[in-house]
């Protein structure tokens, strides 16, 4: 029996006799009898095992069902199968009956590693169940080949038990310029299967699935999710079975064949991690953001950075790109990242994937005048790449065709925006792009690679769980040849966003769209997983370029505020106006950004969807800043209060309007308390339950309020 309890939540392991266990029940069958809420450290789990042991019916097996850790359709488990796989001739699944339990703990936290073998077919299982310092769970299994000939793995799945009322779902879907949209509904009997076939995580993966108590929201109700920390190919589901289970699980989702073991090879599992909150949605992410934090720590104050892309597209040349330099500068930007159409023959999105040399026609000093320019300007300087990516046109694949990624011999996949996929699974291309990598790095001061991947992976065979693994290599490759140099996630925007990816990169590239209603919601719902300060968010032009709306520099910038902030936009066009009023927000995020860094994440549940609330409290609740936007027109003559969640019930607290000044003007209609320079004080307990009435605001804008105690 075991206990592990941590910052608020408890994980309870039993150990029940197998039926037909030669064993007693010290290496019996482990069962997750509690995965939520924290129990007293001195809590009876044998009797807690007892008053959880379901009867038998008089339809059933003649032993009381309990499902173990890994869920065995051969021990009568009739829901997902935790394991699957099979040897010619031989048997499909393992029947694991008794096991051995190894308790550890260290600086993650807590665990219990479970053993089990099948010498009969063959296989040996291990489960490791993880309580983390920030209270996640995080499952792995790994499968070990004990058998004399090949083991053809079907699929491995990690499941954990929630309590049955969570009678709500809720996971994410979406598209390019579209991510993460939610959808919600009733969690009735059967499964609900999110699988994802793309090659990288998708644009359409839900960050996480979660289930909770009817109408939970971001600050309120009982929460339990999962994630599937990996960036190929995955399934992620929750499944309530009519022996009355509950379970939320994933893994890889391996395709026929992918995965063959042979004699003594093993195979591991990406983790499955659950987060449990009692306290709704900012719960779930509180102890994800902190997973993220720890295990990927950022060692400097994110820079505001100035990205080339929607500036000027593949128009490169010295001149115009040093005068952007300069104009970002103006405007208080400390990097300049260059994104693609840098290299050899890229002058457009149809040629040049795979040759990282830049293109001497373009740059005949090559990138150095630029750099020693942006150096001189102030700021430090990024890159764009796309290193598991080819254009058949370029002198990679005209030298190494046999190195492009490919399902059958007679034809190439379809192409996708012009391109096709790099076979990292051969050591000769997997070399050639890291020494092209490295290379670059090693000739030029680089800060920062803006890593994209602009296609799925289709008709490739069964190879993305190895072309997977070797991105993951290659990233810690890097990591280790240049500590210093930090990775953004880039995937045609938000395509590859996950823990597997988040714990080797610095931030993540959130969608194409820079259009501030699109990305209020696409953020909101992308931080689930994602820190604020690891969400790329950038001010782009006065017309977003994916959707045609309009919006103000105020609206633009707000919405960006509580990211990493960056700017999108043809700074050199900018008025006189427009540069001072950019200049004052980015004075701004420079001035919280500290606090974005380390503070709690807080989404205000609003009655009117019009109205999105964001906030950001500092550890010690000594500080806040909250933007409020307004995505459209409301219902109601000004929103509906507007509460400030997060602070400290017990403290008194000054709250006044802090957005910079500019073309918004106002962005209110009629007078309000927002007018009054010096604010008003109330306590946290009446700015969380009370909140504050905001005027008439405008659809499309947005206000920040800075709270200090
Ligand atoms: C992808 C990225 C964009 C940009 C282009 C360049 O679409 O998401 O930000 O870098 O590629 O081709």
């Amino acid at each position: 029996m075991i206990h592990l309890t941590r910052a608020g939540v408890s994980l309870v392991l039993a150990s029940l006799p197998a039926a037909g266990a030669d064993d007693d029940s010290a290496s019996g069958l482990p069962v997750v009898l509690h995965w939520g809420a924290a129990l007293p450290p001195d809590e009876d789990v044998a009797s807690l095992l007892a008053l959880h042991t379901p009867g038998v019916p008089f339809s059933a097996l003649d032993r009381p069902r309990l499902r173990g850790v890994v869920g065995e359709t051969v021990s009568g488990f009739t829901g997902t199968p935790g394991l699957s796989g099979h040897r010619v001739p031989g048997s499909v699944a393992p029947r694991l009956r008794s096991w051995t339990w190894t308790s550890y703990d260290d600086d993650a936290g807590d665990g219990v590693r479970l053993v089990s073998r099948d010498d009969e077919a063959g296989w040996e299982v291990g489960v490791d169940l993880r309580l983390t310092v920030e209270g996640l769970v995080e499952m792995r299994t790994t499968v070990t080949n004990t058998g004399a000939g090949e083991l053809v793995l079907g699929q491995v799945r990690n499941a954990l038990p929630v309590a049955a009322r969570a009678t709500e779902l809720l996971d994410l879907t979406g598209r390019w310029t579209r991510e993460r949209a939610p959808q919600r509904g009733p969690w009735r009997v059967g499964s609900h299967l999110r699988e994802a076939r793309h090659g990288r995580t998708g644009h359409d993966a839900t960050l996480l699935l979660a289930a909770g108590t009817p109408g939970f929201g971001f600050g309120h109700g009982e929460v339990w999710a999962t994630h599937v920390a990996w960036s190929g190919d995955h399934a992620a589901y929750a499944e309530r079975t009519v022996a009355g289970e509950c379970l939320l699980g994933g893994g890889e989702l391996l395709a026929e064949g992918e995965v063959v073991l042979a004699p003594g090879a093993s195979y591991a599992s990406p983790a499955l991690v659950g987060s449990y909150a009692a306290d709704g949605l900012d719960g779930v992410s509180t102890r994800l953001h902190g997973w993220v934090r720890r295990t990927r720590p950022l060692t400097r104050p994110r820079p505001v950075l100035v990205n080339t892309w929607e500036a000027t597209y593949f128009d490169h040349d010295l001149a115009g790109l040093t005068a952007l330099a300069d104009a970002a500068a103006a405007v208080g930007a400390e990097r300049f990242v260059l994104d693609d159409g840098w290299f050899r023959g890229r002058r457009d999105d149809r040629a040049g994937l795979g040759d990282w040399t830049v293109d001497r026609d373009v740059w005949p000093q090559g990138l150095h005048p630029l750099i020693e320019h942006v150096h001189r300007a102030g700021l430090d300087f990024g890159l764009w790449v796309e290193p598991e990516m080819v254009n058949v046109d370029s002198d990679l694949v005209r030298e190494h065709p046999g190195w492009v990624l490919r399902g059958r011999p007679s034809a190439l996949p379809d192409e996708w925006r012009h391109q096709q996929v790099l076979d990292l699974r051969h050591p000769g291309a997997y070399a050639h792009v890291r020494d092209a990598l490295v290379a670059l790095l090693d000739e030029y001061p680089i800060a920062f690679l803006k890593w994209d991947h602009n296609r799925d992976l289709v008709d490739v065979g069964a190879a993305v769980h190895e072309q997977t693994a070797a991105f993951y290599a290659l990233l810690d490759e890097l990591h280790l040849a240049h500590p210093d140099v930090e990775i953004e996630s880039c995937a045609s925007g938000g395509g590859r966003i996950d823990l597997g990816v988040l714990a080797r990169t610095d931030r993540v590239w959130t969608s194409d769209t820079i259009d501030a209603v699109e990305r209020q919601r696409i953020q909101r719902w992308t931080s689930l997983l994602v820190p604020l300060e690891r969400l790329g968010a950038h001010v782009g032009g006065p017309v977003a370029h994916t959707t045609g709306r309009r919006h103000t520099v105020a609206f633009r910038a707000a919405t960006a505020l509580l990211g990493h902030l960056g700017i999108e936009w043809d700074v050199r066009t900018l008025e006189p106006a427009q540069r001072d009023e950019l200049a004052g927000w980015v004075r701004l995020h420079q001035q919280l950004r500290p606090l974005l860094a380390s503070g709690r994440l807080v989404r205000g549940d609003h009655p009117d969807p019009a109205v999105v609330t964001t906030g950001v409290v500092a550890p010690d609740r000594s500080e806040a800043w909250y933007v409020v936007a307004m995505v459209d027109s409301t219902l109601t003559e000004g929103p509906a209060p507007i509460t400030l969640p997060g602070l400290d019930p017990a403290r008194r607290y000054v709250v006044r309007d802090a957005t910079p000044p500019g073309e918004q003007a106002t962005g209110f209609i009629g007078t309000s308390w927002l007018g009054d320079a010096a604010g008003h004080t109330a306590s946290g307990a009446a700015l969380g339950a009370l909140g504050v009435r905001m005027p008439v605001l405008l659809p499309e804008t947005a206000r920040v309020l800075h709270v200090r105690a």
